[in-house]
């Protein structure tokens, strides 16, 4: 029989070490963050060599200083350092020097060691932080290949040490982000319900953490999370993580849907549909990275973090189109289609958060549908909410951080479409009234659950994976959300 207990986390790739330093240190390849006009005299610095025309060079090489654009300038002076990195930032944005951070660090691959010479450009705290993390995101990399390519250990930003909370802010949040694609990343074999409660575990060390398994959940009435679970031969579980740094203030509860494998269960997916499925928990890898990182950074705030994690699987124990489940709390739900799973483990945590919690502000974050990255494509996440404030908050987050959001209507109309003759709600809306808009009657069977308190729900089927390597991102689990709920809290922490 196999056995189905945890073990360690596959290995991935560790992130780089960043620190700031005030004088260049010996690095095998140097950056120098360019503005088109700029060639000033930067370069000779950064080389301690005779002038370098950077213009001319730029200019021969038809830059246009666009943000991720890089010209590699190889070095013959004695001494560590082999190339120079000339690196467009754009306008200077955060997102110019996100994006050149990211492409700095992708060159640099295969090297030892990089440094990047900010001396010559005058950097806020949000410059240096999307810098950062555009550096340290970029570099993550996942493999259980036994050969390990060289990887980049060591990040070096020369100039303003003044910055160090910000560069300190910039690791914590990339060093959840990372977490959370190693969640994501893992295969489902290894990856179980236990298993996925077992790394939250190790993963919030010092931090309140309560898994209750499948016997606790059915005696508790979490029947939604049951339900879906119980077609699997490796149980359900729901991860509570609490984290209380402060005694006034909103208590958020943050929601993750943490399918571990979605089939579809009975109402089973082609094979293509699930290829990717392995990423249907990347809503609870980032409620719960984002609770490391909110730990780490200290913020003011009140937060908990529930995961509902199950596997979605067809069997003879599995729950059957049609089958009627009672959720937490009560409401009866009609289960049409057993691959519109999501919702019911979302709907029992989101009732709990209500009930028992009582929570001042609910945001749930889901690969819940995949019409939304029909619409809005694989960048962005959809955002629906009860709440104007709350909505404009979490797109201000978006902005900076950016993790972009879309905001889409909840239609009042659409929610007749979720009626069912023998219970309180359907799971799907009623194809008979053709109104589709699956996305949308997928948050508004979640918007019954959160008790009329400010609720937001996040559906990022879309941003949640990455099918290339393309600027910050790099192939598979993104790690989206921990970034903008970070980003978020850190505002409500104020
Ligand atoms: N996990 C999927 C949604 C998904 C699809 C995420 C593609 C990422 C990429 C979800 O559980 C699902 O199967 N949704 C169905 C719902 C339908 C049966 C009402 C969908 O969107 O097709
Ligand atoms: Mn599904
Ligand atoms: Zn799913």
């Amino acid at each position: 029989m196999v056995a189905h207990h945890p073990r360690p986390a596959l290995p991935a790739a560790a992130l780089p070490v960043l620190r700031l330093a005030a004088e260049l240190p010996p690095a095998a390849v140097g950056a120098l963050p360019t503005r088109p006009g700029d060639g000033d005299g930067a370069l000779p610095v950064l080389l301690g060599s005779p002038p370098v025309d950077v213009d001319g060079l730029l200019a021969r090489e038809q830059a246009k200083g666009e943000p991720g654009e890089v010209v590699s300038v190889p070095v013959t002076a004695p001494g560590a350092l082999e190339r120079v990195l000339l690196l467009g930032t754009g306008d200077g944005s955060v997102e110019g020097l996100r994006k050149a951070g990211a492409a700095a660090a992708r060159r640099a691959k295969g090297a030892a060691s990089l440094a990047v010479d900010l001396r010559g450009l005058p950097l806020d705290g949000p410059g240096l932080r999307a810098l950062a993390e555009g550096l340290l995101l970029a570099s993550y990399g996942f493999t259980v290949k036994a050969a390990e390519p060289r990887t980049l250990t060591e990040i070096v930003l020369v100039g303003p040490t003044q910055l160090q909370a910000d560069l300190d802010a910039a690791v914590v949040v990339a060093t959840a982000g990372a977490a959370a694609r190693d969640l994501v990343n893992t295969p489902s074999l290894q990856k179980s319900p236990a298993w996925l409660a077992a790394q939250a575990t190790d993963l919030l060390r010092g931090l309140t953490v309560h898994v209750r398994d499948e016997q606790t959940l059915r005696s508790q009435g979490w029947g939604g999370v049951v339900a879906v679970g119980m077609g699997s031969s490796r149980p359900p579980r729901v991860i509570e993580v609490s984290y209380d740094g402060a005694r006034k203030g909103p208590h958020v509860v943050l929601v993750g849907k943490g399918i571990t494998f979605d089939t579809g269960g009975l109402s089973l997916k082609p094979n293509d549909g699930m290829l990717t499925m392995k990423m249907d928990m990347g809503g609870a890898a980032a409620v719960l990275a984002t609770l490391r990182a909110v730990a780490d950074l200290k913020l003011a705030i009140r937060v908990t973090a529930l995961a509902a994690v199950a596997e979605n699987m067809p069997s003879g124990a599995a729950q059957r189109p049609g089958d009627v489940i009672t959720q937490y709390g009560g409401t009866t739900v009609e289960v049409l289609n057993t691959d519109a799973e999501g919702r019911l483990v979302l709907a029992d945590a989101i009732a709990y958060a209500d009930t028992v919690l009582e929570a001042d502000v609910i945001v749930d974050i889901a690969t819940l549908t995949g019409g939304l990255p029909i619409a809005l494509g694989k960048r962005i996440a959809g955002l629906f909410a009860t709440d104007d404030d709350l909505a404009e908050q979490l797109l201000a987050a978006g902005r900076s951080c950016g993790e972009l959001l879309w905001r889409l209507p909840l239609v009042e109309d659409y929610r007749q479409a979720l009626e069912s003759p023998i219970a309180d709600l359907r799971n799907i809306g009623d194809p008979k009234l053709k109104l589709s808009g699956g996305s949308i009657t997928a948050a508004l069977f979640l918007r019954e659950f959160a008790g009329g308190r400010p609720f937001a729900h996040l559906d990022i089927a879309g941003p949640a994976w990455s099918g290339a390597d393309e600027d910050e991102l790099s192939k598979g689990g993104t790690g989206y959300g921990v970034r903008l709920l970070v980003r978020w809290l850190e505002g409500l922490a104020g």
